[in-house]
């Protein structure tokens, strides 16, 4: 198989790629480890950021790079940020008309936008509270009416390299056989790797770094990786995000003495330490929305009232919500320049997967879709016109599908419990490199990181995709771990006990390879 851009990953970010590069002419493919819906653009409920200043409180461009990069704690990139909040309402404006996706409009017939946390401004373009599924369904539609090639149940394995430039993928196809798709250039945008925090994350079980893992192996360079953002709101008990919406739309936080304890649109950093400053003295903490009135629930949050009531059996009108901070996105990623350009040629990685800098040390709610589209576009944009610079297609580095292929015949002979040995990952970063951290926990992490990585083998097994998923884990949390003890500091999402301030030397981004 041959493609002219191979677009991995098929959230709004991997959609917006292969639809650039298909409207541009090219031959396009994008490859899906399961379904195009299994991924956390989809999971995102409560909107998309753009300035467009149509609830007319005083937003405009300049506001919005200068919220985000407030956000990013002194280290997200301005011209990241500029070129993010200058395409942002376009790119909005084209998901409704273009792309036909259902936002909520005012009676002028314009977007309604939203607050959320990080600005005073009413930002966010919204779906009712389900966004996410909206964008995607429409943008779903829009690859089949282009009839770009869906390739499904197709496992990234390894990028493939020759002389510098990307030659193509190796993949473990649905039986489990080593494929190999070449392509002139291709982009990644397989998600983040919050997912790792399994049982402790609102993530789809899907979203295991596998992208950035393979950057990471292909001697990519690892950006940041330490910024584990902790959404504030998971449902207690379940991975259910709560919707920062819900905020938004005039739910307050309370403890279990019915006392407000923090401003509830103050950044997720922050809030999310005010929420284990409670749980730590023992306290439990609400999610308040018996205020809201009922016909904002009933047309804004009307998902979040459904889910809420089956889960918990909790009428939202009536009863508070008991919340505690699910790992929610990695503002981390493959370090690329502004436009999604890596050390290898041809090769682009967008959305989460990929970090130019946008997000610095804690992206603001809202910004990960619109985010996603910008860059996303992009990435496709840069990846058709280098294919179509550079005509051709590279030889296929045979040693390296020859090592894959040994690779996954060795893994499908050695039983390894993935699912249990991804739990026991989860249950470690969680205690050891999670919302708060220190030097000495972080070093025992990586030292049982490495026992974990020599006892690989245990009585029962899991499928093939599923162990290389953990392998793919195991990679991302040592890189992990090793920026954040790198970072002696404190600063947005990474909160050392050891260093609770923010140091003005460590004002820059941390670089981990593998
Ligand atoms: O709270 C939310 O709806 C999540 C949005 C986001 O992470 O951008």
């Amino acid at each position: 198989m041959k493609y002219d851009v191979l677009v991995l990953g098929s959230g709004i970010a991997g959609m917006l790629a292969a639809i650039e590069a298909k409207e541009l002419g090219g031959n396009v493919a994008i490859v899906t480890k399961k379904s195009p819906m299994a991924n956390n653009s989809f999971m995102a409920k409560g909107g998309i950021n753009a300035a467009l200043n149509n609830m007319e409180d005083g937003d405009s461009i300049e506001q919005h790079i200068q919220d985000t990069l407030k956000g990013g704690m002194g280290i997200a990139d301005e011209e990241s940020v500029r070129i993010f909040c200058e395409q942002a309402p376009q790119v909005v404006r084209e998901l409704h008309r273009k792309f036909k996706v259902p936002f909520n409009t005012l009676e002028n017939g314009k977007l309604a936008q939203r607050p959320f946390g990080g600005t005073k401004f009413k930002r966010t373009v919204f779906a009712s509270d389900a966004t996410g599924p909206a964008i995607m369904k429409s943008l779903n539609k829009a690859l089949k009416d282009l009839k770009i090639d869906t390739i499904k149940n197709h496992f990234a394995l390894n990028l493939l390299v020759n002389d510098g430039k990307i030659a193509g993928v190796t993949f473990v196809d649905e039986n489990d056989e080593l494929k190999v798709i070449q392509a002139k250039s291709v982009v990644v945008a397989m998600g983040g790797y919050a997912g790792l925090f399994r049982g402790y994350t609102t993530n789809v079980a899907d979203a295991t770094g596998d992208g950035v893992a393979m950057g990471l192996r292909a001697g990519l360079e690892g950006m940041d990786l330490e910024f584990i953002q902790f959404h504030p709101t998971g449902l207690e008990g379940t991975n259910y995000l709560i919707s920062e919406a819900a905020r938004g739309e005039g739910g307050r936080l309370i403890n279990d003495e019915g006392k407000p304890f923090v401003d509830e649109l103050n950044t997720r950093d922050f809030v999310t330490r005010a929420i284990v400053k409670q749980l730590q003295k023992g306290r439990k903490v609400y999610l308040d929305l018996t205020d809201v009135p009922e016909e904002v629930i009933n047309t804004k949050l009307i998902n979040l009232k459904k889910r809420v009531k089956s889960l918990k059996g909790i009428d939202i009108s009536k009863e508070p919500i008991p919340i505690n901070p699910l790992a929610h996105y990695s503002m981390g990623g493959i370090k690329t320049g502004t436009y999604t350009d890596t050390e290898i040629e041809g090769l682009f990685f967008a959305g989460e997967a990929g970090n130019n800098g946008v997000n610095g040390a804690n992206r603001l709610g809202g910004n990960s879709l619109s985010e996603g589209a910008v860059f996303g576009k992009y990435a496709g944009y840069k990846a058709i016109k280098y294919a179509v610079r550079n005509n051709k297609f590279l030889d296929i580095p045979n040693e390296k599908v020859e090592a894959d292929k040994e690779l996954i015949e060795s893994l499908k002979n050695i039983k390894i419990d993935a699912k249990e040995k991804k739990t026991e990952l989860a249950t470690l970063l969680f205690n050891k490199v999670g919302i708060l951290r220190n030097g000495y926990a972080m070093k025992k992490a990586l030292k049982e990181l490495d026992e974990m990585r020599n006892k690989l083998e245990s009585e029962n097994d899991s499928n093939l995709k599923e162990k290389l998923e953990f392998l793919n884990g195991l990679d991302i949390a040592v890189a992990m771990t090793k920026a954040a003890l790198d970072r002696e500091e404190s600063r947005g999402a990474h909160f050392r006990l050891d260093f609770p301030e923010s140091d003005f030397s460590f004002a820059k981004h941390t670089t981990t390879k593998i």
